[in-house]
C-alpha cells in the first residue's frame, strides 16, 4: 500500500528519535519515498546522516541551505507529500502544531500539508497526562490529524507509564491500512472464527487444532477496508490489530450458534471460518471423571448444529455468505456440494494435501468457487494476503 507514497517525517527532539531511523528504513523498504524533516533539537538526539542515508535523501531542518542560500519550499513540500507523520512528536511539537507557532521548518510544513497527517508522540508519562498536552491532542483531532497513541511502558526517565513512541512497525501498519481502498465502507460484516470446544468434564474437552488465524486476519481486513466487524470466536490465542474489532467469545458450537444468529440479521457479509466441532458428547458430566474404576468410560456423541447451513436457510436478499471447506479427498467436488447443501454464495476451499494450507500455519493455499460455477485457484500466501483475495472476490461479487 506503501508503494511509490510520498511520505514527509517529521522528526522532533526526543529520545524515540533514534526510532524514526527503523522507520525510516520500514518504510523505504515498504516501497514509500521518505523526505525527513528534522527539528533543531532533533539533532542533538540522532545525526542528519543517520536519516539522509536510510531515506536517499538530504535531510531538510532549516529554511534555507547555509552554505547555498537555497530556500526550502515548505509549500511545496506539503504539496508532494501523500502523508505526513511526526515520529517522535514532542509536547512541545504538539503544542506549536495545535496553536500554529510556524518557528520551525516542521510546523510550517505541517501547516501547509494538503495531505492527511499522522502524530505519534512520545514523552514522560506526567508530561503525556499534563491537561495542556492532551488538550493539545484534542485540539489536533479536531483538525482531522490521527493520533498514534504512545504505548505503555518503560520510559527514558525509567518512570513505567504511557509516553512510548509506538513501535516503527505499528505506525508503518497504521500508514499503509491508511492507504488500503476503503470498499467495504458502511458493511456489516460477521466472522466465525478458531475451534469450538465441546466440553466433556470441568477438566477435558473435543476439540480441534484451528488457531483462529485465518478467521482474524479476514477480520483485520475486513477493518482495513473500512467495514465494522464481529468475530464470534472460538477459544483462541490470537487478537485482532484493530480495536474497533468487536469480539464475541465463546466455546461451544451451540454457544457460536446463538451468537452468530443473534447478529447474523443486521450483517451485510458472513464469513463461516470456524472450524466446529461436528458432534458434542450427549452430557456434561459435572465432575472429573476418574480412572480408577473398573470400565473404560464410554461417551456417547450428539450431532451438533451446522451454523453455516443454518444462516443459509435464514439468509435474505441482499445478504453474502461465504463458508470454508477444509478437505482431504475429492477437494473440488466436496467443496461445491457443501456450498450448494448449506446455500452459500461463496466457498473457499483448502486442502490438507496443499503443503503449508490448513490448521496452524501462517500460510494458505485456497480455491475460491462462487455461485455463478467460477474458481480461482491462488498460490500459496501469508493468511492476510489470502483474506485480501477473500474479500476481493466478494467485492467484485457484490458490484
Ligand atoms: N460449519 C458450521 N457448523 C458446523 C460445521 C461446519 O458452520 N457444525 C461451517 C464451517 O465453518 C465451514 C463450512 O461449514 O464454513 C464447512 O465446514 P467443514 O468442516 O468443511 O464441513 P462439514 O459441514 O463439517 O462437513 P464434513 O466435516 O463432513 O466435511
Amino acid at each position: 500500500m506503501l508503494k511509490g507514497k510520498h511520505i514527509i517525517l517529521g522528526v522532533t527532539g526526543g529520545i524515540a528519535a533514534y526510532k524514526s531511523a527503523i522507520l525510516t528504513r520500514l518504510l523505504v523498504k515498504a516501497g514509500a519515498e521518505v523526505q525527513v524533516i528534522m527539528t533543531p533539537a532533533a539533532k542533538q538526539f540522532v545525526a542528519p546522516l543517520t536519516f539522509s542515508t536510510l531515506s536517499g535523501k538530504p535531510v531538510i531542518s532549516e529554511f534555507f541551505t547555509a552554505n547555498t542560500g537555497q530556500w526550502n519550499s515548505h509549500v511545496d513540500l506539503g504539496l508532494w507529500a501523500d502523508a505526513m507523520i511526526i515520529a517522535p512528536a514532542t509536547a512541545s511539537t504538539i503544542g506549536k502544531m495545535a496553536n500554529g507557532v510556524a518557528d520551525n521548518m516542521l510546523v510550517t510544513t505541517y501547516l501547509s500539508a494538503k495531505a492527511p497527517v499522522f502524530v505519534a508522540p512520545a514523552m514522560d508519562l506526567d508530561m503525556m497526562a499534563h491537561p495542556s498536552t492532551r488538550r493539545n491532542l484534542e485540539l489536533l483531532k479536531s483538525y482531522g490529524n490521527h493520533i498514534i497513541e504512545p504505548a505503555e511502558g518503560e520510559l527514558a526517565s525509567h518512570l513505567v507509564g504511557k509516553g512510548r513512541m509506538e513501535e516503527p512497525e505499528k505506525i508503518v501498519q497504521v500508514l499503509s491500512n491508511f492507504f488500503v481502498p476503503k470498499d467495504l465502507a458502511g458493511k456489516k460484516v460477521i466472522i466465525t472464527a478458531g475451534p469450538t470446544y465441546e466440553k466433556i468434564d470441568p477438566v477435558r474437552f473435543i476439540g480441534n487444532y484451528s488457531t483462529g488465524k485465518m478467521g482474524y486476519a479476514l477480520a483485520d481486513e475486513a477493518a482495513r477496508r473500512g467495514a465494522s466487524v464481529t468475530v464470534v470466536s472460538g477459544p483462541v490465542a490470537v487478537k485482532p490489530q484493530d480495536s474497533d474489532i468487536k469480539i464475541i467469545p465463546v466455546q461451544t458450537a451451540r454457544q457460536m450458534l446463538e451468537a452468530a444468529q443473534t447478529v447474523f440479521a443486521d450483517t451485510d457479509i458472513a464469513i463461516m471460518c470456524a472450524a466446529v466441532a461436528d458432534y458434542a458428547p450427549d452430557h456434561y458430566t459435572d465432575s472429573k471423571i476418574k480412572r480408577e474404576k473398573d470400565e473404560i468410560p464410554v461417551i456417547h456423541l450428539v450431532k451438533n448444529p451446522d451454523i453455516a447451513a443454518t444462516l443459509g436457510r435464514e439468509k435474505q436478499p441482499g445478504q453474502f455468505l461465504v463458508g470454508f471447506a477444509l478437505e482431504t479427498d475429492s477437494e473440488q467436488s466436496n467443496a461445491r456440494e457443501k456450498m450448494h447443501r448449506k446455500n452459500l454464495d461463496m466457498i473457499v476451499l483448502n486442502s490438507l494435501r496443499d503443503k503449508g494450507a490448513g490448521f496452524g500455519t501462517d500460510t494458505n493455499k485456497v480455491t475460491i468457487f462462487t455461485g455463478e460455477g467460477m474458481s480461482v485457484t491462488y498460490d500459496l500466501k501469508s493468511k492476510p494476503q489470502v483474506a485480501s483475495d477473500i474479500f476481493d472476490s466478494i467485492v467484485r461479487c457484490l458490484k
